[in-house]
């Protein structure tokens, strides 16, 4: 690939130091992705600059114009700490005509709204919980169409902020106080859904028109205390030495009869379409006991640290860490290009 000017945009808390040593893996979180992307871009010959971004749009202009970057990396996840901004920020690149990588403002927007996603996909048949959203400020009232258990979340946020073993609730009175939770401890609107008991499968795809769909993969909750729901909560997800006295894992999911896993494929490429995702994303699955895999939400611009599960699962494709990169950037360019 011809060589390119890189400017990796992100939160100043992403923003790596010069140096990993030293750290643990718990420190690494924040910055491992920044990390893992300049590294390997620098080291693919790439000249590469991080511009750390919270609530100013104007020193994305300016370095853009001075420096002459051919194109934005986009590790922006919020904008004046507003998760839901992700998506006026690549507005603001379109606008600027400056090929970006990862997902077009359209499908951030489509794809946040955990209710919105989950109504267009029944529009194409595609299997999603039962749920309703609770606005804030409105009493709590089950829909008699949903049963419990359910599944109590914040409606925009991600990260598993909010989620923890009391998010499931099988009684109205939870119900009600884990709603007034989220309304007030995270600040949004809620959405209660179905909860699936069943197997955790994420399956990452790559592309603009053409998709590539990657491995199945799964998250394992190991020996979680017993009675405990098998959810990704925070914990689950960023507590290293928690994950490490659980055995929580992942791994691909080589146990799927070929006709499941065809079909989760299938499914995962009919979502993205339909959520219009292009770049990299990340679709989330509960497998039910009986073999139907329950869509639970989309991720575009999903974590792409070299040992997360995107990477990984790219790398069993025969696509080693530098290729991903590479192949990010290039759906970035092609965009631009095709774009009128
Ligand atoms: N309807 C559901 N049924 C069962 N588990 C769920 C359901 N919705 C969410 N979960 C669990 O909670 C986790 C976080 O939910 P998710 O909607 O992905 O929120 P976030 O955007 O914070 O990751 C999921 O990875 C899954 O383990
Ligand atoms: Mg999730």
């Amino acid at each position: 690939m011809k060589k390119l000017r890189v400017l990796v945009v992100l939160h100043p808390d992403q923003a790596p130091p010069e140096s990993a040593e030293g750290y643990t893996e718990q420190e690494a979180l924040a910055w491992k992705t920044g990390y893992d992307v300049l590294s390997t871009l620098r080291a693919a010959g790439h000249e590469v600059k991080v511009l750390g971004v919270q609530d100013e749009l104007k020193p994305i202009r300016a370095e853009i114009e001075s420096w002459k970057a051919d194109i934005v990396f986009n590790l922006l996840e919020e904008f004046h700490g507003v998760t839901t901004y992700d998506q006026n920020v690549a507005s603001y690149l379109e606008l600027l005509r400056i090929p970006y990588t990862g997902c077009n403002p359209r499908g951030l927007m489509l794809a946040r709204g955990k209710d919105l996603s989950k109504k267009l996909l029944s529009y194409h048949r595609i299997p999603v919980p039962a749920f309703a959203v609770f606005p804030k400020q409105r009493k709590v009232r089950r829909p008699r169409r949903l049963g419990l258990p359910l599944i109590v979340k914040s409606q925009s946020e991600d990260a598993s902020l909010g989620i923890s073993q009391a998010s499931v609730v099988d009684t109205d009175e939870k119900l009600a106080e884990r709603v007034t939770f989220i309304h007030e401890r995270v600040g949004t609107a809620a959405i209660a859904e179905q909860y699936i008991e069943g197997r955790e499968l994420y399956v990452g795809v790559l592309g603009n028109d053409r998709l590539r769909v990657l491995p199945v993969w799964e998250l394992e909750f190991g020996n979680l205390a017993p009675g405990s729901n098998r959810i990704a909560t925070a914990r689950v997800k960023f507590d290293v030495k928690y994950q490490e006295r659980r055995g929580i894992l992942q791994g691909p999911a080589d146990d799927l009869a070929p006709e499941l896993r065809a079909r989760i494929k299938r499914i995962t490429k009919r979502i993205s379409r339909t959520l219009e995702l292009d770049g990299y994303s990340r679709i989330d699955f509960r497998l039910s006991a009986d073999g139907i895999p329950y869509f639970i939400e989309a991720n575009p611009n999903p974590e792409i640290a070299k040992l997360e599960v995107f990477a990984e699962a790219a790398q069993q494709d025969g696509l080693a860490y530098p290729d991903m990169l590479h192949r990010i950037l290039t759906l970035g360019l092609q965009r631009a290009h095709s774009a009128g």
